[in-house]
């Protein structure tokens, strides 16, 4: 099959978060699995190693089409070069003001036109797509200008998250090329807005998002966003699949950015993860208190708040703290002063850095995820892969890829960490408390870690399941809809 996979973030180019491990793993697993696969992204400022990519076709509207080489692990990526998109150094969605860019919805939709317009071969590269693949809102746009653009290829959109939304005032669609008709509430408008985000949910083929239980959880007000009645009138056509993790590049036998190798068969190395860690966070605590981790983006789905609140009593049980992240600016203020109130027993450390987020995986006890909402979550595989247990709310895919130690599980060796009900930060305490209680015995606790560290999370099942949705999307054919 020909996928036309439209994203904005891919490991190794540029990454944000989660997205970029997603489409570089589904990617990868696609293409093993013998899919032709042709990857859409823009090339941002941002993007790393890319260079002098060879031009492959002139656009339309100004700017050119690269194909990367060498292509990495065989895989054909396409970097839509244009010098907006060169303009994006930093975060490809926050501007230097901590908002996003101001030609978020002209530069976006016209990225997702020419996605549709790829995918129908329009710029005669002798390639045309049987199915595109577009994530979240930036690409949510693709199914709507398949439409427009009437190129009949099927469409499937995945939702990463339904918090980001890509609203924009009723004023500006003429900005966007799309017609007025489309500001309608059976359409794109919300609540007096164009919303990129229900484009995709409403014009897409199939929809799909990264777990079976946010797909259950977004169909209610609770956690639907205001798009939980779009979301149940689309009934079986949205599905959740729960991501994978690519398992070599995931390795603590083999990972470059650890001090020492470590497995399940041999996990004697970790003892100096977590030894020389301790050194690299400046923590003085006896080596007998336990440490918590936190790593992800600093936003108040992560649950930082909460984090924040518990952190006084998490320190007294007693535990040290150590947070990698980067975001919001009231959040990383309030750690910042955690640090500043706790040396040498709450380390804070305000960046992204890939090395230091493995070693926090390979050298603490706790991997702390006290999010709100969590639509997969990649953090607590990686932690549970490094023998590292994962304490975290019972939400999204957090309560689909982590076994509760119940007393039941621990019998029967299936428990690899510790869920609980309510998210606040006496939920947190409680929680923690209860994994301290379980270290206490440490033949227990191995076992939760060699039960975490020989799970299966990879790809295969995951690309399976997308073969099957991309079936399935162009059996149902496209939609004329309006037009
Ligand atoms: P989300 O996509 O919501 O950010 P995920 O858990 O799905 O959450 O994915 C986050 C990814 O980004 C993981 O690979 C995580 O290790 C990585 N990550 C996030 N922030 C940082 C950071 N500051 N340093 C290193 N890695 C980070
Ligand atoms: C989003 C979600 C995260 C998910 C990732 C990849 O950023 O917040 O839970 O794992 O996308 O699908």
């Amino acid at each position: 099959m020909r996928i036309l996979f439209a994203t904005t973030e891919f490991e190794g180019l540029v990454k944000v978060g989660g997205l970029a491990d997603f489409a570089a793993g589904l990617g990868h697993a696609l293409a093993r699995a013998g899919e032709q696969l042709r990857v859409l992204l823009p090339y941002f400022g941002s993007v790393q190693g890319a260079g002098e990519a060879p031009v492959i076709a002139e656009l339309p509207g100004g700017g050119c089409l690269r194909e990367l080489r060498p292509r990495p692990r065989g895989l054909r990526i396409w970097l839509v070069d244009q010098p907006h998109w060169r303009a994006r150094a930093g975060n490809p969605y926050t501007a230097p003001d901590g908002r996003g860019w101001p030609d978020d919805g002209p530069a976006f939709s016209a990225f997702s036109r020419l996605a549709a317009q790829l995918a129908g071969d329009r710029l005669g590269l002798g390639w045309r797509a049987d199915v595109v693949h577009a994530n979240d809102w930036p690409t949510a746009l693709v199914p709507v200008w398949l439409m427009l653009e009437r190129v009949p290829v099927a469409s499937v959109f995945t939702i990463h998250n339904l918090a980001y939304q890509g609203l924009f005032p009723a004023s500006s669609g003429a900005g966007f090329g799309l017609p007025p008709w489309l500001f309608h509430p059976e359409a794109l408008e919300y609540w007096g807005q164009w919303s990129f985000l229900k484009g995709g949910l409403v014009f897409a083929d199939r929809l799909t998002t990264v777990s079976p239980s946010y797909a259950a959880e977004i169909r209610t007000p609770a956690f639907g966003e205001g798009l939980d009645g779009v979301l149940r009138a689309r009934g079986p056509d949205l599905e959740g699949i729960v991501n994978g993790i690519e398992e070599d590049a995931w390795n603590p036998a083999r990972d470059p950015a650890l001090p020492a190798h470590f497995s399940a068969a041999r996990p004697a190395g970790r003892t100096q993860c977590v030894r020389s860690l301790r050194a690299e966070l400046g923590l003085t605590v006896a080596d007998d208190v336990p440490l918590a981790a936190f790593v992800g983006r600093v936003q108040p789905q992560k649950g930082i708040a909460e984090l924040l609140a518990a952190l006084p009593q998490l320190l007294e049980l007693p535990l040290a703290v150590a947070v990698l992240g980067s975001g919001d600016a009231t959040l990383e203020a309030g750690l910042r002063a955690a640090a500043a109130r706790y040396p040498g027993r709450c380390s804070v450390t305000l960046r992204y850095d890939d090395g230091l987020g493995r070693r926090l995986c390979a050298g603490s006890d706790l991997l702390l995820m006290p999010s709100r909402f969590e639509p997969c979550g990649l953090t607590q595989l990686y932690a549970m892969r490094y023998g590292c247990i994962p304490v975290a709310h019972a939400v999204g895919g957090l309560r689909d890829t982590i076994t509760d130690a119940t007393p039941a599980a621990l019998g029967d060796g299936s428990a690899t960490g510790v869920l609980y009900g309510s998210g606040t930060a006496a939920g947190l305490v409680g929680a923690v408390r209860r994994a301290l209680s379980l270290r206490a015995d440490p033949e227990r606790w191995q076992r939760l870690q060699q039960a975490g560290m020989r799970g299966h999370h990879g790809w295969g099942p995951g690309a399976a399941a997308y073969q099957r949705i991309y079936d399935t999307a162009r059996e149902k054919g496209t939609v004329p809809f309006f037009i």
